[in-house]
């Protein structure tokens, strides 16, 4: 069975912009992640369209409430079929494990996977909330207490990937955005690295947006970059 380790991010206004796109590139190579802003406004139909098209769905809606809360909404993400989502690991133990049992209503249950520490925030941000250890030593710490809570992985930048494979282990799943092929604009992203050197540094999937999204040929671009890492597929 096929395993593409590209997660394009789907980052589109609405419904009919991310069919039309789904459709120029093909599930043989690659996922789709569904954030925020397209299932605000789309929602679990849209979800359910790009199942019926073929593609496994990263359903990245980063949960943070109460436990209950948290476990109703990842059986409802489970149910809708989706292939990966994610919570927040600040959100606390028991709502990772909360989170975890709410996924187990399927016969075959989605990844979960946890944010640590958001790459918005650095160490002036955590000082700000009280925690004041270097950035690396926290997203360690909440990505270890996700894995102790039963999750299969974080997101997290390809740095932090090299440290977190080593301390996690080569079992749990490192889902790593900021990713940029030489041919490609950086666009916002700070820090980014080729899909080789993430792989490399220990990425189990790559989330790349603009680079196919907002390519003239996202097909073609996805073709280009699949095959630059073939020897990792
Ligand atoms: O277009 P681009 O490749 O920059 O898109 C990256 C995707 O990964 C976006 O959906 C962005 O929200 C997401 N992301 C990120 N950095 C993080 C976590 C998620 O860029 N630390």
């Amino acid at each position: 069975m096929k395993d593409p380790k590209i997660i394009v991010a789907l980052d589109f206004p609405g419904h009919d912009q991310a069919i039309e796109f789904a459709k120029k590139i093909s599930p043989d190579q690659c996922r789709l992640k569904v954030g925020k802003e397209l299932f605000t406004s789309a929602g679990p139909a849209l979800v359910e369209a790009l199942i019926d098209i073929g593609y496994d769905v990263f359903l990245d809606l980063k949960y943070h409430d109460i436990p209950s809360t948290v476990k109703k909404a990842a059986s409802a993400a489970a149910k809708l079929g989706v292939w990966m989502l994610n919570v927040h690991a600040l959100g606390g133990v028991t709502m990772m494990q909360a989170a975890r049992e709410g996924i187990e209503v399927v016969p075959r249950r989605p990844f979960l996977i946890a944010v640590t520490v958001l790459t918005s925030s650095g160490s002036t941000e955590l000082k700000a909330l009280g925690i004041d250890v270097p950035v690396l030593q926290m997203v360690t710490r909440l990505a270890r207490s996700a894995i102790d809570s039963g999750l299969d992985g974080v997101v997290c930048s390809a740095q932090e990937a090299v440290a977190l494979r080593t301390s996690l282990g080569d079992a749990v799943l490192l889902v790593t955005p900021g990713i940029r092929p030489e041919w490609a604009a950086a666009d916002d992203q700070k820090r980014i690295v080729t899909p080789q050197q993430a792989l490399a540094s220990g990425a189990s999937y790559l989330v790349i947006g603009r680079p196919i999204t907002q390519h003239q040929a996202p097909a073609q671009a996805l073709s280009l970059i699949s095959e630059s890492i073939s020897e990792y597929v």
